[in-house]
């Protein structure tokens, strides 16, 4: 062919309006619930290297044995790639799920492998328990404030939140039970408890041993389920575990791990230990999601649990963190305005503070951006409105000098405020 190409008789295509979307009028209700977290939002913001994130939640992975992985992969699928690369049962490599109950006897759960279904991290085993449970308009109750992921899950299946009050020993089994017999005298369905006992996100604290048999109590006295999220119980500082609350009931408890935050996030493997009444029902919801959960990453998972030393490279992990919320703790005493206050995590990610009456966290944030600084604002951890006079600030992935300095800057942002 020769000649010139043809000239382009399209009409000129206004460029939409921002915001605009013309699917808006086909979209499923339910997709409504489908909106950006700030945390999300903020994504590119914080990537900038000069702005100090203490907003996100990524864990640090540079104690990772990296050479030793990539040998132990490369092994995995020269010797064995035909069956890493094949799908393989719902359910999850029964290997993998036995392995995963020695990992649950350190909290004090004693398993059997049948009933632990390997998910795609644990929020797709929130996900899976959630489409399980939840019709549009059921009630989820969970802590005030509670992880935003677990939030706009919910949001997305147009269930309800209820939130309960938190102290610093975690839930309060009295402001449970007020909220169970309220939501229910409205005539409302509760599905769910969903709470984070061990260094919770965002607050940062535990649960106190004390009140755990009494919350698994009400719990089952109200018929209501309760959903264990447990992503952090093994960063004690200290070395320390607290019995799961799964150890308390094996009937009326989900339990979900994930192997994010002890070993690699990226590998998107977690589970869900559920009681066994439900574990059919879970592994056709696996099903029908995805099949099965990959095959290749349940095995470097299985892999790096029986030839490396998981339970010292946790130890490496632990202290790591301690050193970074040592700095935050230091450096929050340093610069924050009279009037802050802020919990003391022994494990986690994780501080929360409250600023003096008068300053709204989410009107800040522009402010701190300019100050090359970005925290999590409050109000995203409630679906109440509450939340305007905190933030949540992550201590697990800058450097601890990095940590200081970004303090520094939000102490200054606030001072300005004040
Ligand atoms: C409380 C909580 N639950 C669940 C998750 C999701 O973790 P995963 O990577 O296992 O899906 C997170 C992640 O940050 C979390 O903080």
């Amino acid at each position: 062919m020769t000649g010139s190409p043809a000239p382009d008789l399209r009409p000129p295509v206004s460029p939409a309006p921002p915001g605009w979307d013309p699917y808006l009028d086909r979209y499923a209700v339910r997709a409504a619930g489908l909106t950006s977290s700030e945390i999300r939002s903020l994504f590119t913001v914080v990537s900038r290297p000069e702005v100090v994130s203490l907003a996100g939640g990524l864990p640090d992975l540079t104690g990772l044995p990296l050479d030793a992985l990539a040998a132990e992969a490369a092994r995995l699928i020269a010797q064995d790639g035909l069956s890493a690369l094949q799908y393989t049962s719902a359910h999850g490599l029964p290997k993998l799920r036995g392995q995963i109950c020695d990992v649950m006897k350190l909290e004090g759960i004693t398993a059997h492998p049948d009933d632990v279904v390997v998910s795609v991290g644990s929020q797709m085993g929130l996900d899976l328990i959630t489409r399980l449970f939840c019709d549009p308009g059921d009630v989820v109750v969970a802590e005030g404030p509670s992880y935003v992921g677990a939030l706009g899950c919910f949001a997305a299946y147009q269930a309800q939140v209820a939130h309960v009050a938190m102290d610093e020993h975690g839930l309060v089994p009295e402001s449970l039970r007020t909220t169970l017999r309220r939501v229910q005298a409205a005539g409302r369905r509760v599905k769910f408890l969903y709470t984070i006992p061990n260094f919770h996100n965002p607050s940062g604290v535990t649960l106190a041993v004390e009140r755990r048999a009494e919350i698994v109590e009400i719990c089952r006295a109200y018929g209501v389920l309760v959903v264990e999220d447990n992503p952090y119980g093994m960063l004690g500082f200290d070395g320390q575990t607290y019995p799961a609350l799964r150890s308390l009931d094996q009937d009326n408890v989900v339990y979900l791990g994930s192997f994010s935050k002890t070993f690699a996030p990226g590998l998107r493997v977690g589970w869900v230990l559920s009681p066994a009444a439900i574990r059919e029902k879970l592994t056709l919801a696996m099903e029908s999601a995805i099949l099965c959960p990959p095959t290749l990453n349940q095995l470097i998972v299985s892999r790096y649990l029986s030839s490396h030393d998981w339970q010292g490279q946790i130890d490496v992990f632990r202290e790591n963190y301690r050193r970074r919320r040592d700095a935050m703790l230091a450096a929050l005493e340093e610069y924050l305005p009279p009037g802050c206050t802020w919990t003391v995590p022994d494990g986690g990610f994780f501080v929360w503070v409250t600023v003096p009456e008068g300053v709204d966290t989410k009107a800040l944030l522009p402010r701190a951006l300019d100050a090359q600084v970005a925290y999590a604002s409050g109000s995203g951890f409630f679906t109440d409105g509450s939340g305007a006079r905190q933030m949540r600030l992550s201590f697990c992935y800058p450097t601890p000098e990095r940590i200081h300095e970004g303090v520094r800057r939000v102490a200054a942002v606030l001072r300005s405020a004040l």
